[in-house]
């Protein structure tokens, strides 16, 4: 049998397998009003499927530790105690599945206070909910020990709330990893300059954690790896690298961090990242084989028999899948031979020879890849993997197809990711230069035809509507109407 059924013990919380499913925002909670960075039913849905799928850790997403933590208003949020009936329905449901519950804790520091993805995350002013966001070289000392205090308060409320796992964000440019980055923090104080002092408020913040979170509980950390400015030769910004991340995972370990969950950039938007297939697998293989602390590989692994190979080269000792969860959420308990990649990664695949217009990799110009398995198409790696044009986010795509019904209470999108048929978006759009009318209407139109069958189907009050009788001039029979 592969390991990635295997069970994995860390403390004394055993895993049920090693495919797992990595915090993914899903910009669904209440901006406002009483249930603010409360879990709805969306996000209860979203990780209640991939649970039942099979994944054997599902990580709530990126999770504000105080309001001004939060990436975007409509983030999760564990700052108080009213909060956590939200998180136990999460809890509660996953651990009935048979998925072991972990939560993601964050601090966005000067990334915050945005607009969701699919909105071109534009910062948003006090007046559209938002909050001035800070960064390491704002911070007074008071307020670093004021976030060092929130974090633990949060990991307090994420035990409290039945989570067995805490991971703390510190990669992808969010706060704990704006401190690390020489790129990002420019203080002069202890928590600026030498190695030793931009890693200072990371080990705080877990020394803080660790205090609180159950002794047999594991701690993970989440590092972007490197911030690749300084693999680019023609880059010539100083950036935290690969081998700062060796010292800091010995650091972390030695502090009681369990894992390290093994991502990248995320920190400067235009950084030349070699995105491809498993892209990351070699940052995490170093880390483990240099720090000999435990990792979780993440990025592009899509492929049952890949993800495999990376266990069995013991590169990692988990596997987090993202986005394929999203297209797939019952991939883990596919059994061999029934499962087939989706038209996305297929669409990598081909891509690999011959890119789409307007979907071409951006390549590095380093070779640090090799041995993996070629580069994909069109990923827009400034934000660390997070945001890719391939991918079928459902939230993209309720968005961009007009199902998405924000609440009033400011809820954000609501709806069924079985309104939308899972490859019906992942059609190439065309690139402006060679956009052809025909072949644009070819492209949208079965997603229109299946959306206004859905529709049709999900809409109560479909009924024919006469707006003029019998006799009335230009009237040609009864008329169907959405009401
Ligand atoms: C919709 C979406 C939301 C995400 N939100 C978070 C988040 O809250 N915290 C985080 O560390 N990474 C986040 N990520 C990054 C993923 O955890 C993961 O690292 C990334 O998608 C690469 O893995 P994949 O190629 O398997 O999707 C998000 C990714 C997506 C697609």
């Amino acid at each position: 049998m592969s390991q990635l059924f295997e069970p994995y013990r860390l403390r004394s919380l055993t895993i049920p397998n090693r495919v797992w499913m990595p915090p993914m925002n899903q910009y669904s909670a209440a901006s406002q009003g009483p249930d603010v960075g409360v879990p709805t039913d969306w996000h209860v849905a979203h990780q209640g499927a991939r649970a039942a799928g099979g994944a054997g850790l599902i990580l709530t997403e990126g999770t504000g530790v105080s309001p001004t933590g939060r990436t975007t208003p409509y983030d999760l949020g564990i700052w108080s105690d009213a909060q956590l009936p939200g998180f136990r329905r999460i809890t509660g449901l996953l651990t009935s599945l048979g998925a072991v519950p972990g939560i993601q804790l964050s601090h966005s520091g000067s990334k915050g206070s945005t607009d969701r993805q699919w909105l071109g995350r534009r910062r948003l002013g006090p007046e559209q909910g938002g909050w001035r966001p800070v960064g390491p070289d704002e911070l007074a000392l008071a307020d670093i020990d004021r976030i060092v205090d929130e974090f633990a308060a949060a990991a307090r409320r994420a035990a409290a709330a039945g989570y067995q796992v805490v991971e703390l964000l510190a990669g992808h440019g969010y706060l704990i990893h704006q401190f690390l980055s020489p790129v990002s923090n420019h203080r002069t104080d202890s928590y600026g300059g030498s190695f030793g002092n931009r890693t200072r408020f990371a080990l705080r913040v877990v020394d803080a954690v660790r205090a609180v979170w159950p002794d047999g509980l594991p701690l993970f950390v989440r590092v972007s790896a490197t911030d690749w400015l300084t693999e680019n030769p023609s880059d010539d910004r100083e950036g935290w690298t690969v081998d700062d991340t060796v010292r800091l995972a010995k650091a972390l370990a030695g502090r009681g961090v369990d894992l390290l969950d093994v991502s990248s950039g995320g920190i400067v938007p235009d950084a030349k990242i070699p995105v491809g297939p498993g892209y990351q697998v070699p940052l995490a293989a170093r880390v483990k084989a240099e720090s000999g602390v435990p990792v979780a590989a993440v990025g592009m692994i899509t492929d049952p028999d890949q993800a495999a190979k990376i266990l069995a080269n013991s590169e990692a000792d988990a596997i987090l899948i993202g986005r394929e969860l999203l297209r797939h959420p019952s991939w883990p308990s596919t059994p061999p031979g029934h499962w087939e990649p989706s038209r996305a990664s297929r669409s990598r695949i081909a891509a690999r020879t011959e890119p789409p217009p307007g979907r071409r990799a951006r390549v590095g110009g380093s070779d640090f890849r090799a041995g993996a398995t070629g580069y994909a198409e069109g990923a827009d790696a400034s934000r660390g993997g997070v945001r890719s044009t391939g991918v079928p986010e459902t939230i993209w795509a309720r968005a961009r197809s007009g199902v998405v019904a924000p609440a009033a209470s400011g809820a954000g999108p609501a709806g069924s990711t079985g309104r939308v048929r899972p490859d019906s978006w992942e059609v190439p759009r065309a690139h402006p230069e060679t956009a052809h009318p025909r072949r644009d209407r070819r492209h949208h139109g079965p997603r229109r035809s299946f959306l206004v069958r859905a529709l049709r189907k999900s809409a109560p009050s479909v009924k024919p509507v006469t707006p003029a009788g019998p006799g009335v001039p230009g009237f040609r029979g009864p008329v169907t109407r959405f009401s």
